[in-house]
């Protein structure tokens, strides 16, 4: 489906869809669920809410909420996830999965991120969910990352790996897993060589911004988030990764609105707010890699075949031409500083 020619200028595709995003709730979602909607057809909606959905009914009441927070006219579909806690009931969780409400269900080490505080204390405290996901074809999405105190906040995604990841790997070897919004080159290469039940989603900051831009001029807290950004050899090879046609990697935007004055504080939230210009960021990477040919693939197919749902009909349009970013987005909730504020895209999204 893709066409390109040298200097390519409008690409076609099927649509993708977001394999990790943050929709929140009430005001929030009502001012930036258009921004995906209008891009994607499928998201995984991250169960980090205040408080968490952990039960199936609380996931099904949220996704009435974000079906009816949709723009007129929209088919967007939220795929919705449970967040597991050391007291997840294998049962339950299982039931909710068979039945269709929940399409994953996401580990938060407790702490580690935006609302975590009821995430899991010990992955052994969840190993008989595990075992029950793994014989339902569950998959488990994990914010990878060790929350010892002792661990540089740099090497946590590495040590969450080598500590945790590939034990779970080992005991549960069938177990589907999503390594979230990966940031190393260890994370590259630790899905390279494991087994085809683990993926990685890859989101557009850390493809396009290393650890040295959020100290530009000064501190950049819009371009702060967890996991933070890193050295530039790991954004190369998240660009490798990404580019590369390997089908376990795919497209996850971890977009994380939060109000433009709970990031710009003297204690800021992590989280990017990318929603509104996603695919244009993606494509640009993809463009300076040479690797136009290859985003259908990461962009609307990987993540699909890996959960197992169908491929997405119809299609969008890019097209090369300069896009302006606003500075800030007046949300019914709040104001929110977009990723990119201010910059100008060479892509932009003309037709879906
Ligand atoms: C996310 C959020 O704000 O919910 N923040 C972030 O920096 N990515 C949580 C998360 O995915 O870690
Ligand atoms: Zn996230």
């Amino acid at each position: 489906m893709v066409s390109c020619e040298p200097m390519t200028t409008t690409l076609t595709f099927r649509r993708p869809d977001d394999w990790h995003l943050h929709l929140r709730d009430g005001a929030m979602l009502a001012g930036v669920i258009a921004h995906s909607a209008r891009q994607f057809a499928r998201a995984i909606a991250m169960p980090n809410l205040d408080p968490p959905i952990v039960t199936a009914a609380q996931a099904l009441a949220y996704r009435e909420r974000i079906l009816a927070a949709r723009p007129a006219g929209s088919d967007f579909a939220p795929l919705m996830t449970a967040y597991l806690t050391d007291g997840t009931d294998p049962a339950d969780l299982a039931a909710g999965f068979e039945r269709g409400v929940f399409a994953a269900a996401k580990l938060y080490p407790a702490h580690a991120t935006t609302n975590s505080a009821h995430g899991v204390t010990e992955v052994g405290a969840i190993y008989p969910v595990l075992e029950r996901m793994e014989r339902i074809g569950m998959p488990l999405l994990v914010h990878g990352e060790v929350t010892d105190p002792a661990v540089d906040v740099f090497d946590r995604e590495a040590v969450f790996l080598e500590r945790v990841l590939a034990r779970v790997i080992g005991d549960f070897p069938a177990l589907k897993v999503v390594s979230e919004h990966i940031t190393t080159e260890e994370a590259v290469r630790f899905i390279e060589e494991g087994p085809a039940t683990v993926a990685a989603t890859v989101t557009p900051h850390h493809l396009q911004f290393n650890r040295t831009a959020m100290f530009q001029g000064g501190l950049r807290p819009h371009l702060y988030c967890l996991p933070v950004l890193k050295r530039e050899r790991h954004r190369l090879a998240l660009r490798r990764a990404a580019t590369s046609g390997n089908p376990k990697f795919f497209l996850g935007t971890d977009s994380a609105p939060h109000p433009a004055a709970a990031k710009e504080a003297a204690c800021g939230c992590a989280g990017v707010f990318n929603a509104p210009v996603a695919l244009e960021s993606y494509l640009t990477v993809f463009d300076e890699e040479d690797a136009l040919d290859r985003f259908e693939a990461f962009a609307s197919e990987h993540g699909a075949r890996f959960y197992g749902l169908p491929l997405n009909t119809g299609t969008v349009t890019m097209r090369r031409e300069p896009t302006e970013v606003p500075a800030r987005i007046q949300t019914p909730a709040a104001e929110v500083v977009p990723y990119q504020a201010d910059a100008t895209l060479g892509w932009r999204l003309v037709a879906g």
